[in-house]
């Protein structure tokens, strides 16, 4: 038997949680060999505890063989005590006339404090991937605050917007979801991203060519990946729950057991590639092996696509100058 896994989950008791924690108990993530503790964060108050209780309840009633052990709390420093992977799901959410910067000023509070609990108790090899939103700026907080671990230990999700985009393809194309490969979503998890199909090829062949519509491509492709998240929220009530987890479950997984050479999106701190500032945490396309990331080099930046990158680009700034006195 391997040794266990111990994975923190903040915000354990929220929708993305509740749909985030009976995967990994039950071996989706990180492979059906290996065993997990699952180490889960909610909020001090009543009503978030005992939902946290009622979790680990049902959890416990799935006799997952792979769930080695639980622990439910609301202090940091016990649930990411010896993490070898910090799922940082729990956010403040935007409420009603909130602006944008009491958001990121509230969000930024919470990730201080994790990144710093993260800092103290983690293993120093942690692989934090933060989804809580604004999840790239929350990383960046995240990671300034754990000066004593390697900036490449945090990331941020941009798995949702790839994989949303993939579909869109797909679909376009008439071709299979799997035969997709070289797909990238730049910058920022946000309506500005941009989600670039130049490289993509279907069975050896030119995605690009195979759809030859750049209207399609400016004017529906872009904006409905953009947006799909609010069009979930309009349509079910309630923001996506299931498939961000799903996309979480896709971001580890590739990270630790590799992707053979595939590309995906992760939210990791810019090395410069691109010319992207050095620690913008950005969308970049990524292979993964032996437990770490490389960013694609060498890619061709065309007009149209610095103009898009340089749009989301100036968001994440935007946001990182909000929140730098706090750093
Ligand atoms: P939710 O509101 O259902 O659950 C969030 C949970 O986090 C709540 O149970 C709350 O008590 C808890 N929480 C809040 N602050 C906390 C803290 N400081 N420590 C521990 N727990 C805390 O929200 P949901 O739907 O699960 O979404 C969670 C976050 O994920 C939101 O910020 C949402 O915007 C974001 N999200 C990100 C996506 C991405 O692609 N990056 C996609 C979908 C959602």
């Amino acid at each position: 038997m391997k040794t266990p896994v111990r994975v923190a989950v903040t915000g354990a008791a929220g929708q993305i949680g509740y749909s985030l924690l009976f995967r990994i108990a039950s071996g989706e993530m990180l492979g059906k060999d290996q065993p997990v503790i699952l180490q889960m964060l909610e909020l001090p108050m009543d009503k978030a505890q005992a939902a946290l209780r009622g979790v680990m309840m049902e959890l416990e009633d799935c006799a997952f063989p792979l769930l080695a052990g639980m622990v439910g709390t609301s202090d940091p420093d016990v649930a990411f005590k010896d993490a070898d992977i910090a799922l940082l799901v729990g956010a403040m959410p935007r409420g009603p006339g909130m602006e944008r910067k009491d958001l990121l000023l509230k969000n930024a509070e919470i990730f201080t404090v994790q990144g710093r609990a993260l800092n103290k108790v983690a293993r120093r090899d942690v692989k934090v991937l933060v989804v809580g939103n604004p999840a790239n700026t929350n990383a960046y907080i995240a990671m300034k605050s754990a000066p004593d671990l390697d900036p490449r230990n945090f990331t941020a999700m941009l798995r949702l917007d790839h994989n949303r985009a993939l579909s869109q393809l797909a679909a376009k194309a008439n071709v299979a979801v799997a035969d997709i490969e070289k797909l990238v979503v730049w910058g920022n998890h946000s309506p500005t991203m941009y989600p670039d199909y130049r490289f993509a090829r279907v069975k050896g062949q030119s995605l690009k060519d195979m759809i030859n519509d750049a209207d399609w491509n400016a004017n529906t492709f872009i904006p409905v990946v953009g947006k799909r998240g609010a069009a979930i929220i309009e349509a079910r009530g309630l923001s996506s729950a299931a498939s961000a987890a799903n996309a979480a479950i896709d971001h580890v997984r590739d990270w630790v057991l590799g992707t053979d050479g595939k590309w995906v999106t992760m939210g990791v701190p810019s090395d410069g590639s691109y010319g992207i500032p050095k620690d913008v945490i950005y969308g970049f396309p990524v292979t993964c092996k032996d437990g770490r990331y490389e960013i694609v080099q060498g890619l061709e930046i065309d007009e149209f696509s610095r103009e898009r990158m340089n749009r989301t680009l100036a968001e994440l700034e935007e946001e990182r100058a909000g929140v730098a006195h706090l750093l």
